[in-house]
């Protein structure tokens, strides 16, 4: 994505992140259909329905149709594609594939956006399913050290960290796992009443620098591994990103609020707690109504199970109109690019 600078980054209310968990969870359900219908034999075009119904029944929004004449509901990039990929009906999944499904909803006008990759069949006993450059162990090595390195810097979302302790954490994590190529082209980036706002988010470089986060703020954070070299280029689709080298890669992707406790995951069904577990000390951030403010919905530590906020967002407890609007206007209208 290609961001201008000067644009702020939107700081959101207590109020208008509930919206965004509630866009974080259908998100993640979408996604979790699709991820669920992944077997050899499917088409992406068929993962692309399933999205597409999960996110519309929940009376949600699919962000990614039409953004900047994007088709489809998800990305689907598989193999030496590492993101952008588009669904069709023509490209049919085989055992022995690795796929990345990318999802975005928007409740509200607020936006979620998670991705991940998975293996596509079993191998059979005796040998790769069809002629796959990679073992299995190798591509889980991948999957695994791009899903930890997105956690790594899912875990410096905290108030007080500067960006680059998110990417730095990212580089950190993906080196400790192997010797995995980072993608530098492609970036995170902040999220809101848009998919794409300021800051980007790199997923490598040094720790301690960019702006310093504060509670309110909302990313997306999304490394991309390659087995191979980390240069990319585009197909002629103008979309699909892919390996220069034709090596294989990873994308894990999860939108997360800073909070006064620390990140809060939003398209983590859990809100982060299980993935964030071994990273982070003391417990687990939840949204929860607060006493006392009617209607509110606050950031509070362990309070109430996050399907009660929901529900009082649902029934009308989240405020709309003018409370609706992010509190910087200025990052609204701002070009971006992808
Ligand atoms: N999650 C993707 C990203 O941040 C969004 C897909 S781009 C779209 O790059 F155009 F397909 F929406
Ligand atoms: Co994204």
């Amino acid at each position: 994505m290609r961001l201008r600078r000067e644009d702020p980054i939107e700081v959101k209310s207590p109020a208008q992140l509930a919206i965004m968990r509630e866009a974080g969870l259908v998100t993640a359900a979408a996604l979790q259909a699709a991820a669920a219908a992944v077997e050899p034999g499917i088409s992406t075009a068929e993962l692309d329905d399933i999205a597409e119904r999960a996110i519309r029944s929940a009376g949600a929004l699919p962000s990614f149709q039409g953004y900047h004449g994007y088709p489809a509901t998800i990305c689907t990039s598989i193999n030496d594609e590492v993101v952008h990929g588009i669904p069709d009906a023509a490209r049919v999944l085989s055992a022995g594939d690795i796929i990345s499904i990318d999802c975005g909803a928007i409740v509200g006008g607020w936006h979620g956006d998670s991705a991940l990759t998975i293996r596509v069949g079993q191998v059979q006993a005796g040998g790769a399913p069809h002629a796959a450059p990679y073992r299995e162990d190798e591509l889980d090595g991948l999957l695994r050290a791009c899903e930890r390195a997105l956690w790594h810097g899912l875990a410096q979302a905290a108030p007080g960290r500067r960006l680059t302790d998110i990417s730095h954490a990212v580089e950190q994590a993906v080196r400790a796992a192997g010797r995995y190529g980072i993608v530098r082209e492609y970036t995170g980036h902040g999220i809101g009443s848009k998919m794409h706002m300021e800051p980007a988010v790199p997923n490598y470089g040094r720790a301690g620098r960019g702006p310093v986060l504060t509670a309110g703020m909302a990313l997306a954070i999304e490394p991309m591994l390659v087995l191979g070299g980390r240069q990319t280029r585009q197909l002629d689709d103008g979309w699909t990103v892919v390996t220069a080298d034709g090596s294989w890669a990873a994308h894990f992707e999860h939108t997360v609020a800073i909070t006064d406790d620390g990140p809060f995951v939003l398209t983590a069904e859990d809100g982060g707690p299980s993935g964030l577990a071994d990273l982070l000390a003391g417990s687990p951030v939840v949204l929860a109504e607060s006493p006392g403010r009617t209607g509110q919905a606050v950031l509070a530590r362990g309070a109430v199970p996050d399907a009660q906020l929901v529900s009082a967002v649902s029934e009308g407890a989240a405020p709309t109109g003018a409370a609706m609007q992010p509190r910087t206007r200025g990052a609204v209208g701002g070009r971006d690019g992808i």
